[in-house]
């Protein structure tokens, strides 16, 4: 059975995007996982289906309307997979990380919704009891690239998307390091030399070089990573 990503957004056309490319546009055709994208604008309200309202209180910007965000939901609920969960793109939102992706890609799918303007009514998130996740500490004019990005981290995870199944886990992040450095020929580059240790053939020796500079890199440039493997 498919993964199934159910999108609510303002711009359906933006879908599939760069993810109906490389793997995830392959795994898409091959039926690994299916994506619905489904348009906000016809839930609105009117004659010119309007979706959004000036927020209470006053201030800047546009508040997507609950009601009319709550119909889509409503349908969206009927697309997608039982038991996936409703998550809305938002900077305030949990940060994703690979245990998000490691988790939502073995569970049957998510409702993924995307915000525009200010954001949504507050009343909406209560009411579902939906979870909202941030991809990083910037913030995008829309949630549709933050869906994008978390659905390629979550799709190639997803069995028969990667050729090998075992490089994820020999992955960095699965291990809570950053990724060593990579070489490949030729051997000498502008003088620069490949390390002694990767042409050496012995793959105790070069485990072990890999492993301590992976270490190295992450004590030095992530320590939030580097104390987060340490407890
Ligand atoms: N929407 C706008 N900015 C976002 C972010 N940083 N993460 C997730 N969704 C967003």
């Amino acid at each position: 059975r498919a993964w199934r990503a159910v999108v609510i957004t303002l711009l359906p056309e933006s879908f599939p995007g760069i993810l109906g490319q490389s793997l995830t546009g392959k795994a898409l055709k091959d039926g690994i996982w299916q994506l619905d994208p489904i348009d906000l604008r016809p839930f609105g309200e009117g004659k010119h289906r309007n979706v959004d309202d000036t927020p209470a209180g006053g201030g800047a910007g546009m508040v997507l309307r609950p009601d009319v965000m709550g119909r889509a939901i409503e349908h969206a609920q009927t697309r997608a997979a039982p038991g996936a969960p409703l998550i809305y793109l938002s900077p305030r939102g949990k940060p994703f990380d690979q245990g998000r992706a490691r988790a939502l890609a073995k569970g049957p799918g998510a409702t993924l919704i995307c915000g525009r303007f200010e954001g949504l009514d507050q009343r909406v998130i209560d009411h579902y009891e939906i979870e909202e996740v941030s991809i990083g500490d910037y913030v995008l004019t829309g949630g549709e690239l933050a869906a994008q990005v978390m659905l390629d981290a979550v799709v190639r995870l997803l069995p028969g998307v990667l050729g090998n199944e075992a490089s994820t886990e020999e992955e960095s992040f699965s291990e809570g390091l950053l990724e060593h450095p990579q070489y490949t020929r030729p051997a000498d580059w502008q003088g620069h030399a490949i390390p002694d240790v990767l042409m050496s053939g012995h793959h105790g020796e070069i485990a072990k070089w890999r492993r301590e500079m992976a270490e190295k890199l992450t004590k030095r440039r992530r320590p939030d990573l580097w104390e987060k493997k340490k407890s």
